[in-house]
């Protein structure tokens, strides 16, 4: 990871004295002021809640120009690797490791992946204790995490990391299959070393112990691709997580079972089944489209239009584009009529043509489209944000890689304005 190129300064000026602070310049020419000095030297710290205008890292995985739609994994446009047909666990190599894999590199990963997909043993008694009803992200969150309890992962080199990544890649499928079993009472089912990484987790899903279930190779194709637009994003709330977690030197498990949890949230990954259950509502109660879109652009109404708008994209979402298209030719492929397709699109057009979301430049995102997909593959709703988890489980473990090797690394901590209570003495309680 180079650091980047010093450009300049900028000037601060500051009770009538200036300070220089240097300007660097990413390799897409995304400038930067470098405040790392700023409070040795001026006493004064930066303010941006929500971190919209700060750069928390320099980072060499994934590129995103939200003005002009683009994201890209490490140089490769996603269009590339979607036309392509870029399978899952060769971006996920490209995420981790910078490039994509040679042919020996990517057999032996999938061995790797294909050798390390069954749970341990005792590992599996933990989906008996879990309730039924359980979310199934708060048992993935809890059981990447207690698989460091059975696996200690003690990366030292590229060798114990692509095991420690393997291990968790494929087991996060098969804790995902496994919560998905104990929540509708099926036995589960043990994952086969024949399948492909997609394939597998059908199976672990929806195959039962006296019916094998033969995903169709468009059904597969589908969800190999979610996995594949899901799989980085640059500074989410979720990566970010996972990096503040890494900075602390914590394990691998540790950091990813704390994304898992930061990606639930509505506003985050959790978006992708709200956006199914607010076109279920629409549909339901027979509203018009121009009155949900009147309610979401009052903000008292306090309802946001579920899959629309981005932090970082001002212009549409390079995701939601392929993903549309996606849906549309899985539907058509399947046979199914889904009428939430076209009333998502009615939306779409409807919002596209509003002056709200125009002047807020808003567009779909990769949620808008994503649950459509999921929808024709029979997975449950509960279910949704635990796919999006899955896809994004490489750019995670990318992204912790990243932080672990920079021997600079600082730990993450942000500093803050205190705006409660002066100094107080303590009252005793008889006197409160
Ligand atoms: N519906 C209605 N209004 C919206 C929406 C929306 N979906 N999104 C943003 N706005 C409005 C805001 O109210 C705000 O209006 P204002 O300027 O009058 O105050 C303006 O657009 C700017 O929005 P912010 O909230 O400042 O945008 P922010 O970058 O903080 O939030 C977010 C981005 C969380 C994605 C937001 O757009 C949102 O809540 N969208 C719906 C939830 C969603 O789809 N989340 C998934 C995001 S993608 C992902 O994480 C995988």
């Amino acid at each position: 990871m180079a650091a980047p190129t010093p450009v300049g300064t900028a000037k601060l000026e500051i009770d009538g004295v200036v300070h220089e602070l240097p300007v660097v310049i990413g390799s897409q020419g995304e400038r930067a002021i470098d405040i790392s000095r700023l409070r040795a030297e001026t006493g004064y710290i930066t303010l941006d809640d929500g971190y919209g205008n700060t750069g928390s890292c320099v980072s060499d995985i994934t590129y995103i120009d939200g003005e002009n739609g683009i994201l890209r994994y490490r140089g490769i446009a996603i269009e590339d690797l979607a036309e392509k047909r870029s399978s899952f666990v060769e971006t996920a190599w490209l995420l981790m490791f910078g490039k994509l894999p040679n042919e020996e590199e990517r057999t032996r990963f999938a061995a790797l992946l294909s050798d390390n997909a069954a749970l341990h043993h005792d590992m599996n008694k933990h989906f008996d204790a879990f309730p039924a009803n359980g979310h199934p992200m708060a048992i993935m969150s809890s059981m990447i995490n207690a698989m460091g309890t059975f696996h200690r992962p003690r990366i030292v080199d590229d060798e114990t990391f692509l095991l420690a990544a393997a291990r968790l890649l494929s087991r996060v499928r098969s804790i995902a299959a496994a919560s998905y079993k104990a929540s509708i009472g099926e036995p589960l089912i043990y994952p086969r070393p024949d399948l492909s990484y997609v394939r597998n987790l059908l199976h672990m899903m929806f195959s039962v112990p006296y019916n094998e279930f033969e995903p169709s190779h468009e059904a597969s194709r589908a969800l190999n691709l979610f996995f594949v637009l899901h799989a980085d994003h640059e500074q989410n709330c979720s990566t970010s997580t996972v990096r503040m977690v890494a900075s602390s030197k914590a394990n691998l498990y540790a950091a990813c079972s704390a994304g898992v949890s930061a990606l639930w949230g509505p506003l985050h990954g959790g978006a992708n089944m709200e956006v199914i259950q607010m076109l279920q509502r629409i549909q339901a109660d027979g509203t018009s489209i121009p009155d949900i879109i009147n309610q979401v652009k009052d903000k008292k109404s306090g309802v946001k239009l579920m899959g629309f708008g981005h932090r970082v994209y001002r212009n549409f979402d390079p995701r939601a584009k392929i993903l549309k298209k996606a849906a549309d030719d899985l539907l058509e492929s399947m046979h199914v009529n889904d009428p939430l397709l076209p009333l998502a699109k009615e939306l779409e057009e409807a919002a596209l043509a509003d002056d709200y979301f125009v002047e807020r430049k808003l567009y779909p995102n990769v949620d808008f489209y994503s649950g459509i997909i999921l929808r024709a593959l029979g997975i449950p709703l509960d279910m949704f944000t635990v796919m999006f988890a899955i896809g994004r489980t490489p750019g995670w473990i990318a992204n912790w890689k990243e932080v672990n090797d920079n021997p600079e690394q600082r730990i993450y901590r942000p500093r803050q304005i205190y705006t409660g209570a002066p100094d107080q003495l303590w009252v005793p309680r008889s006197q409160r």
